[in-house]
């Protein structure tokens, strides 16, 4: 059992999670000044004000936290981060005017990333996946989501998820990790169509892989000259019958009623969302679908950002995540990315940690986190400061503990 006792603040999130995440005004935060936690391996046990610290745990010895706050733990609930070389000359390339689209036609883009990842061996992708969670770590955020998908091929692709496998091992004591098979990222060439490259390696291998149970999600990039609805039906589908639930990459360039399709296929989250219209907005907010908003990728990619205040105030559950890839955001700090996002989304500081925390857990169908309450996971993160108004303030300062 362990007790930490004197907060300056705990930032519960009781109130937030009372209202699943959505429409959250600034009180939802459920702050508890001058206040302790007790909890085991397993749960929390009490949480309150340390002047009503029960007398039962009193015999225990407590670690005194004061002058720090504790929040529910930080999550980025999207990632690429298994990936070889970097795209340092297309992001020049398009701060001298080419555009992500243009680059992708000429050989560039998410294939480029799949060559330079075909070179690397099983260890030093592995060895990279292991650098980028320490980073990624020391910044306070305890869970990651990692998708596959820069494989180019079976066996690469099939390397990649079970390379991510091997870390989620590695970090299991320190860094909970959720493997997201992304096989349809982008069609590589040898392929006629994206059915092609669906039917003989995407579904083939998601099947080959899904009995060992190391498949957390399937994710697909939804878009014009990536994959298709009927892609995306035909994937859904295959994942409903093997109990793995499905994500998307939706609406990013263009509006492709991805919302729509994620909802209709009860998926974990759908992601990005730059152009979803009001059915799709509507559909989500009715919906247990998480929105998952990427401003990072807005902000790397100079384009427009999603309208925030319109999923928010319809009621969808919305989450932020870094999106951390080498072509569209070469950026892992989901703290910094959404604290920068805050005044250009408009939203309030519930809305921002919920984001980040609840709604992010959520994303990955971690439900038992994202809340400080008894009876929940005891997945925390601690920052060395005495207000939550100080984190979100100090872009990118790094007040974490771990
Ligand atoms: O989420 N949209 C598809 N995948 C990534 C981009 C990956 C890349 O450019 O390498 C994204 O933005
Ligand atoms: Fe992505």
């Amino acid at each position: 059992m362990q007790v930490f006792r004197n907060f300056s603040q705990i930032i519960t999130l009781d109130s937030a999670f009372a209202k699943d995440g959505r429409n959250l005004v600034p009180k939802d935060l459920s702050i508890i000044s001058n206040a302790s936690v007790v909890f085991d391996d397993k749960e929390i046990l009490w949480v309150g004000k340390d002047i009503d610290f029960p007398a039962q745990y009193q015999v225990l010895d407590a670690k005194d936290c004061s002058g720090k706050i504790l929040f529910p733990e930080l999550v980025d609930c999207h990632t690429h981060l298994v990936f070889g070389g970097d795209r340092s000359n297309e992001y020049a390339m398009r701060l001298n005017g080419a555009g992500y689209e243009e680059i992708a036609k000429t050989g560039g883009g998410i294939i480029s990333t799949m060559k330079k990842t075909s070179t690397l061996s099983r260890d030093e992708l592995f060895n990279l996946g292991c650098e980028r969670i320490e980073r990624i770590n020391s910044y306070g955020i305890g869970t990651i989501e990692i998708k596959s998908g820069y494989g180019l091929n079976l066996e690469k692709e099939k390397e990649l998820t079970l390379i991510i496998d091997d870390l989620k091992k590695k970090f299991a004591e320190k860094v909970q990790i959720k493997n997201t098979y992304m096989a349809a990222h982008a069609v590589p060439p040898g392929f006629s169509s994206s059915k092609d490259y669906l039917d003989d390696v995407v579904i083939p291998l998601l099947k080959d892989l899904a009995p060992q149970g190391i498949i957390d999600a399937v994710d697909i990039f939804y878009e014009k000259g990536y994959f298709t609805h009927e892609d995306c039906e035909e994937l859904f589908k295959v994942s409903k019958e093997l109990k793995i639930p499905c994500k998307g990459h939706m609406d990013e360039f263009y509006d492709n009623k991805g919302a729509l399709l994620g909802v209709k296929y009860n998926a974990l989250s759908v992601d990005h969302l730059l152009n979803t219209d009001l059915d799709g907005i509507k559909a989500l907010a009715s919906s247990k679908t998480v929105t998952t908003l990427l401003p990072g990728t807005g902000f790397f990619l100079g384009v427009n950002q999603a309208n925030a205040r319109a999923f928010l105030d319809a009621g969808c559950k919305v989450a932020i995540g870094s999106d951390y890839n080498p072509g569209s955001c070469h950026w892992d700090n989901v703290l910094m990315i959404a604290s920068m996002a805050a005044p250009k989304y408009e939203m309030n500081l519930a809305e921002l940690w919920a984001s980040i925390t609840l709604n992010a857990a959520h994303a990955l169908g971690l439900t038992s986190q994202g809340v400080i309450k008894k009876g929940f996971s005891p997945r925390f993160t601690i920052f060395a400061t005495d207000s939550v108004d100080q984190i979100t303030y100090n872009w990118g300062k790094n007040f974490s503990l771990s």
